[in-house]
């Protein structure tokens, strides 16, 4: 049985485990409020909060109901647009968003305003770019988005008072979420937190964003193992220098790591190109790896940082560079039922630099062309170390092996751009698909190349 609650009532359902919370929220319930719209994750328009307890407290996020298997909220607080309705009057998000002009047809308008409600639920300091950024992953076909903009800036002022500490009870005291969630804490701590996992599981599932788009059926007709329900697995920690992220740690739990942050210059806005928040909220680094889409972006990543892969399997722990996983398009070298539990490397130190760079057809909530990492070490105007990776020009996520041995022992300067850039055509082997052709996604890796280094050596690139 998965038991969780929905938004103020306890469910208890034997609907299978990998059915998406979009179809038991609407057809199994008959709550029409969160709408359908593409299935995959793109649109936003079936954005739900879901509630974690944490320490006595709930915290809340939002996500993509369409992706989301039921097994995943098992022991969750789930709240669709219905649930945070107020007895007399309009939230001030949905105030907002009425007062803005910021809704036509209407369709779209639920995900909005979950979205922005989850930026009001959240423990940030509230800022006008941080509530545009929570609807990212929302796309309004009629309105146009100033309004929204509009709305967004309003609502921020009215949180500029939050109590970042406890964002749901001061919601609740100033009237602007219903009273019920004070409640759902030791509602929460009643339901058994744990789903049984099935000894012989059929399919791995952590977030589900890139399964639920890809073999949504096979998830609905097969026994699950949830990795969300394995605590080791959700962990990031640091030994000295070192970094080790569990393979179920999410690309939000990334971003919330202040030590990783500090440690590679950029990442936040590097990662804040992956999806979108109620994607980014699910998604987690093993199953970018191992979905082993030539252009995912963490894995791409974690090549330049020459990551380590930890997996199990029959208590079995095998340990492989991440650069020696993929043996061609969608092959792993890994066995059916494998784990992948955790993902280490060394932070770049003083002497070190990181560098990413994605060309995609928008700027976010789009998956890349070409993508490209660079760590580096120069003394003395000589490189000393070198990785570079490559997305979209290979049937795998491609380590440049022959083009980074070529840059070690050189001096940086025009010319060995242009060298490099040969020896790395010759590494490379694109296909023309719908995001470009051959030719363009060769001048494509060119150009990132040179934005490598013009970005970080830029009195050596003209
Ligand atoms: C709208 C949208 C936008 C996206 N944008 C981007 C983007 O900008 N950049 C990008 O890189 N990706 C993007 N993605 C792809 C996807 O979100 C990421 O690849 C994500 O990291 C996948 O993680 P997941 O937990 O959802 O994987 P799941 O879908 O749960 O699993 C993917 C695969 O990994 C396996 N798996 C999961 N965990 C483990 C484990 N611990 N051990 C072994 N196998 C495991 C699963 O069995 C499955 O085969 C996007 C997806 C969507 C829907
Ligand atoms: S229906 Fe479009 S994101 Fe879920
Ligand atoms: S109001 Fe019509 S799609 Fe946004």
């Amino acid at each position: 049985m998965i038991q969780f609650i929905l938004n103020n009532r306890l469910v208890e359902t034997d609907k299978k485990p990998g059915m998406s919370l979009l179809d038991y929220i609407r057809y199994e319930v008959g709550l029409p409020g969160t709408k359908v719209g593409c299935r995959e994750g793109d649109c936003g328009a079936c954005t739900v909060l879901i509630g974690e307890l944490n320490n006595n407290k709930v915290d809340y996020k939002s996500i993509v109901s369409c992706l989301t298997p039921l097994v995943n909220v098992h022991g969750k607080h789930v709240v669709t647009i219905e649930g945070i309705n107020l007895e007399n009057d309009l939230t001030p998000v949905q105030k907002a968003m009425a007062e803005n002009a910021a809704t036509q047809c209407g369709f779209c308008t639920p995900g909005f305003v979950m979205s922005f409600t989850g930026f009001c639920m959240n423990h940030e300091k509230p800022t006008t770019s941080r509530a545009i950024e929570s609807v990212a992953g929302n796309i309004c076909r009629c309105t146009g988005y100033k309004s929204i903009q509009r709305a967004a800036e309003d609502i921020t002022r009215l949180m500029q008072d939050k109590d970042i500490k406890n964002p749901v009870d001061w919601l609740v005291s100033k009237g602007y979420l219903p009273k019920y969630f004070l409640s759902i804490p030791d509602k929460l701590a009643e339901i058994h937190s744990k789903t049984e996992i099935p000894n012989n599981s059929e399919i791995t599932v952590a977030g589900g964003t890139d399964l639920m788009v890809q073999k949504s059926d096979i998830v609905y007709e097969s026994t699950i193992r949830p990795t969300k329900e394995i605590e080791h697995l959700q962990k990031i920690k640091f030994e000295n220098q070192t970094c080790i992220i569990g393979g179920a740690a999410t690309v939000t739990s990334l971003l919330q790591t202040e030590k990783l942050l500090q440690s590679i210059d950029g990442l936040r806005d590097y990662l804040m190109l992956v999806s979108s928040e109620p994607v980014r909220n699910i998604a987690t680094i093993a199953g970018n790896i191992v979905n082993a889409s030539p252009i995912a972006d963490l894995s791409i990543m974690l090549l330049a940082l020459n990551a380590q892969i930890s997996s199990e399997i029959d208590g079995k722990v095998n340990t492989q560079p991440l650069d020696q996983l993929y043996t061609g398009y969608k092959q792993l070298k890994l066995q059916k039922g494998e784990l992948i539990t955790e993902i280490r490397f060394e932070l770049p130190n003083a002497n070190q630099q990181f560098n990413f760079e994605k060309v995609s057809k928008r700027q976010y909530l789009d998956i890349a062309s070409v993508n490209s990492a660079m760590v580096i070490k120069v003394e003395n105007n000589t490189i000393t170390d070198c990785r570079i990776s490559a997305g979209g020009v290979a049937p795998i996520p491609l380590y440049l092996q022959e083009t980074s041995q070529f840059l070690i022992g050189k001096k940086i300067s025009e010319q060995l751009f242009d060298e490099a850039n040969d020896v790395m055509q010759n590494e490379i082997s694109p296909i023309g698909d719908v995001r470009g052709t051959v030719e363009y996604k060769r001048l494509l890796l060119k150009q990132l190349l040179f934005a490598h280094f013009a970005k970080l050596f830029p009195d050596k690139m003209n």
